[in-house]
């Protein structure tokens, strides 16, 4: 499978273009933090830190739809968007090439 193209904003607005493979069945929280992102991830993926917050700012509609659980724990943070996600939630894919998110997880939780 080829790899997809996502661009990242870090919490200092610069923004990095990266490749990430589709066929290692990476979370897009495990990619981030695999190359040095500051997030968390407290609760190790299972939809219940929220450190892993991105804003998506390109592409947002050809995601996976948002589950419950998902949406409900965005709903507990004061900085919740309308096209929030939680990168642990979404496992790289060729849907997702060229989206663009921003790290909104502050890092210290
Ligand atoms: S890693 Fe905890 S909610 Fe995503």
């Amino acid at each position: 499978m080829p790899d997809i193209t996502i661009q990242i904003e870090n919490h200092d607005g610069s923004v990095t273009k990266l490749e990430a493979p589709t066929d290692m069945g990476l979370s897009l929280m495990e990619f981030l933090k695999g190359n040095e992102y500051d997030i968390m991830a407290t609760c190790g993926g299972m939809a219940l830190c929220a450190t892993c917050h991105v804003e998506v700012t390109n592409g947002f509609d050809s995601l996976p739809e948002i589950t419950d659980d998902e949406y409900a724990m965005l709903d507990t943070l004061p900085n919740i968007t309308p096209t929030s996600r939680l990168s642990c939630q979404l496992k790289l894919s060729e849907q997702m090439n060229d989206i663009k998110v921003k790290i909104m997880g502050d890092g210290l939780s």
